[in-house]
């Protein structure tokens, strides 16, 4: 993906010390790359403040990683946002949950203009509060046209349920005779999941230290390379972002071959 030289060294000026900019190499940045945003409860609770603010938190950094993204030519950012699990989290939280979406859509909306980011939504909206459903179908409709980085938001979104309901869709065109089931192969089950044409995410990044996949993306992640950080959501910056980059870049992917011919 594009990106632009002097936009890239102004947003990153000023790298902290242990960052030499110079390292990253621009022709290998992940065309894809998906953020699992953990932690903002506790960041809140270690300051004694509600879990609430956590997540009013974690959006500052979703903004600036997003913009860090761009400058960067990804083509592709995802985030997790809330799980089809997350339903089961006090009614409150999920209510201030659903009201932040809609207000950070909205609020965002000129950043998503002027950066040229298109929007699309993991999971199942229909089933969200109407208001929230509203706004985001409002933000898709005046992002639909942008041709930039694409902004992949996972709202309740379950890896599994994904996969189920892809495998309902091909069986409904196997027995509508449309599809015949030796026709089915990798290309045909990623076609009916919710990132159908979008590359599949080759950076997964986890704040906050937990080691686990989450039911997040399972399909799409087959052949993904993990940066976990002990870094809580709301502290993760744009320079973690590189990185976790710089990591990647570092990793010898193999793919299931060998990394040099064998002898
Ligand atoms: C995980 O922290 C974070 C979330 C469940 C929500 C993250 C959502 C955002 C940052 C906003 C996204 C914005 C849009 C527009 C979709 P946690 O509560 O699980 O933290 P904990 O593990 O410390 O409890």
């Amino acid at each position: 993906m594009h990106y632009d030289e002097e936009k890239l060294i102004a947003y990153f000026s000023d790298a902290p010390d242990d960052i030499d900019m110079s390292q990253l190499d621009m022709a290998r940045i992940p065309r894809h790359i998906s953020c699992i945003m953990d932690g903002n409860g506790r960041w809140a609770t270690a300051r004694g403040l509600a879990r609430t603010e956590g997540h009013k938190a974690g959006i500052v950094s979703l903004r600036e990683v997003i913009t860090a993204a761009v400058r960067l030519g990804v083509d592709v950012l995802s985030a997790y946002a809330f799980s089809t699990e997350n339903w089961n989290r006090p009614k409150h939280e999920v209510n201030v949950l659903m009201h932040l979406f809609a207000k950070t859509f909205i609020d965002e909306l000129p950043l998503l203009k002027r950066e040229n980011v298109r929007v699309v939504f993991l999971g199942d909206i229909s089933a969200l509060p109407a208001r929230t459903r509203e706004v985001f179908e409002y933000g898709l409709a005046e992002c639909r046209d942008h041709t930039g980085m694409v902004l992949a938001l996972a709202v309740n979104y379950g890896g599994r349920a994904e996969i189920v309901r892809a495998a309902r869709q091909l069986a409904m065109l196997v027995k509508d005779g449309s599809l015949a089931p030796e026709d089915i192969d990798e290309a045909t089950v990623a076609n009916h999941l919710f990132t159908a044409g979008l590359p599949d995410p080759e950076l997964v990044i986890r704040t906050s230290g937990e080691l686990r996949v989450s039911n997040y993306l399972l399909w799409q992640i087959a052949y993904a390379e993990f940066y976990i950080t002990d870094t809580y959501w709301p502290d993760f910056s744009r320079w973690d972002l590189v990185r976790a980059i710089l990591a990647f870049q570092g990793r010898d992917r193999r793919f299931g071959g060998l990394s040099t011919p064998a002898r």
